[in-house]
């Protein structure tokens, strides 16, 4: 069995290497027509960070794992073909702002029409819209002169940082396809491959809409339980309540559940507010207003929350940060990512230079050039935006430390320290609730925590 995988990001590059991995029967290759990034593939030097994939690739890579830029000939050789390219949002014409921008997936489905002179399997591993399925077999059909399809919807639900744990170990496998004998082959074939390592009763099947649908509504579940802590996190600070202790104290009810409760800075990430502005889109489109606007405010909420952070740094910096050093710790969106894609941390650090303030950057993982250009714009600088290449040195001469990204070595670095090589007074505002107040109060800080 011969795999050509589409799109070498985030998605593409671990869950390929994974199957392969665990499949050493099958011939995995990952296509992309960013050369650079093949070239990274190919490298001791992977494009993305992941705590636990390089060991992957080196076992699997030049065995049964390939990647390639050579797409047309990659898709013409295979038996199963994942699409695993972007889908972000428009940011042009009709739902510009909300609606996934499908150019990628389209230009692929006409790639594999013109190519392909064997029966494949499709399967959807991009975020898509419910329905594009559809979109995706009528290109094909008309297109294509004999070569057999089916179309699956096989969404990914791992998450950045912990990608190779949640492939060796996911919740569930879904895969949507065609309730036809045709259709319950092709799901069939995809089920064995997942098989092979995953327990076949976390192999969820059903059909195709609802596969796709699911997508987005567990991202809007999930990023909703966020912005519901974060909204009680600004009552326990009008109330003096501690949000970590309610989020203990509901999550301790098996109703709820203790996870995804850890209030913050606001999410980021590449998914949560394109997936849930895509349902929002679909909900106007399907003449469902009220569905809409009650995701949106998942959305607004989170918008909110961000402003908050920054305004709180302001305030308590006496309504001015102009001309002052602010240390901010971490840019990526969570910790174990080199990702920043709507990390939390641009708008945190635009917020404060737009008030004048000297603002300087630490992240272990992400490179200098990827914050300037993230927070100005691509090739732009500002005399006011600077990388350091530890917390220390960021943390010198500066009046205050804003916590935005939760890294572990944030946790243990010596703040007598710090604290020391600060102007007084010296204030830390943890946007991820990661460090001991009472601690740093005791050392001299003014420190502030999310929702206490
Ligand atoms: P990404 O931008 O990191 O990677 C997509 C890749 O596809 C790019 O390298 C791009 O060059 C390539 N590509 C686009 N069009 C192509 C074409 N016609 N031919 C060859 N290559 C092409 O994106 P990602 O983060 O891997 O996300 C991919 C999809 O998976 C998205 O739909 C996303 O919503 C979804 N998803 C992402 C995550 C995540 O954690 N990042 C998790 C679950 C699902
Ligand atoms: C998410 C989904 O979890 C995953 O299933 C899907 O496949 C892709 O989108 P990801 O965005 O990689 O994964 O990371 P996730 O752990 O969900 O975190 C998203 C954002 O929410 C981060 O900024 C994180 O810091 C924040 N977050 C998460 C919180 O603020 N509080 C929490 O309790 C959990």
């Amino acid at each position: 069995m011969k795999i050509c995988c589409i799109g070498a990001g985030y998605v593409g590059g671990p869950t390929m290497a994974v199957i392969a991995l665990k499949a050493p029967d099958i011939q995995v290759t990952v296509v992309d027509m960013n050369a650079a990034r093949i070239a990274a593939w190919n490298s001791d030097t992977l494009p993305i960070y992941e705590p636990g994939l390089d060991d992957v690739v080196k076992e699997a890579r030049g065995r049964n794992l390939f990647f390639s830029t050579d797409v047309k000939a990659t898709i013409a050789a295979a038996d199963i073909i994942f699409v695993s390219v972007n889908t972000p949002t428009k940011t042009y014409g009709v739902g510009s702002g909300r609606a996934a921008d499908l150019r990628y997936i389209e230009s692929v489905a006409r790639t594999i029409a013109e190519v392909s002179t064997t029966p494949k399997i499709i399967v959807e591993k991009s975020t898509i819209p419910v329905k594009t399925a559809e979109t995706i077999q009528q290109i094909l059909a008309a297109n294509t002169s004999g070569a057999k399809f089916q179309v699956l919807s096989n969404p990914e639900f791992l998450a950045e940082g912990t990608a190779v744990p949640d492939l060796f170990n996911p919740d569930r496998v879904l895969i949507g396809g065609e309730r036809t004998p045709e259709g319950d082959a092709a799901v069939e074939t995809l089920v064995s491959v997942y098989a092979r390592w995953v327990p076949r009763e976390r192999i969820i099947t059903t059909n195709l809409w609802s596969s796709e649908l699911s997508k987005l509504v567990a991202n809007a579940f999930l990023a909703q339980r966020i912005s519901s802590i974060n909204a009680i996190s600004a009552l326990c600070e009008a109330t003096g309540a501690d949000v970590d202790e309610v989020a203990n104290a509901i999550g301790k009810d098996s109703r709820i559940g203790p996870k995804f409760l850890k209030a913050s800075v606001g999410f980021g990430g590449s998914c949560f507010q394109k997936d849930i502005l895509n349902l929002v889109y679909l909900c106007e489109s399907f003449g469902l207003p009220e569905v809409a606007a009650y995701w949106n405010q998942v959305v607004s909420m989170n918008d909110y929350q961000k402003r908050r952070f920054s305004a709180r740094i302001l305030k308590s910096l006496f309504n001015t940060v102009a001309d002052k050093r602010i240390a901010v710790f971490g840019f990526a969106f969570k910790k174990d990512t080199n990702d920043t894609r709507e990390s939390a941390a641009i708008n945190v650090v635009r917020d404060l230079l737009a008030e004048h303030a000297n603002v300087v950057v630490y992240d272990p993982k992400v490179p200098a050039a990827e914050i300037m250009s993230d927070v100005l714009g691509k090739g732009e600088t500002n005399p006011r935006l600077t990388v350091a290449t530890s917390a220390y040195e960021a943390a010198l001469d500066a009046h205050a430390i804003a916590i935005v990204t939760e890294w572990d070595e944030f946790k243990t670095l010596d703040y007598t320290k710090i604290f020391a090589d600060m102007h007084k007074p010296a204030s830390l505002f943890d946007g991820r609730n990661i460090v001991d107040l009472a601690k740093l109060r005791a050392i001299g800080f003014r420190a502030h925590g999310i929702g206490r």
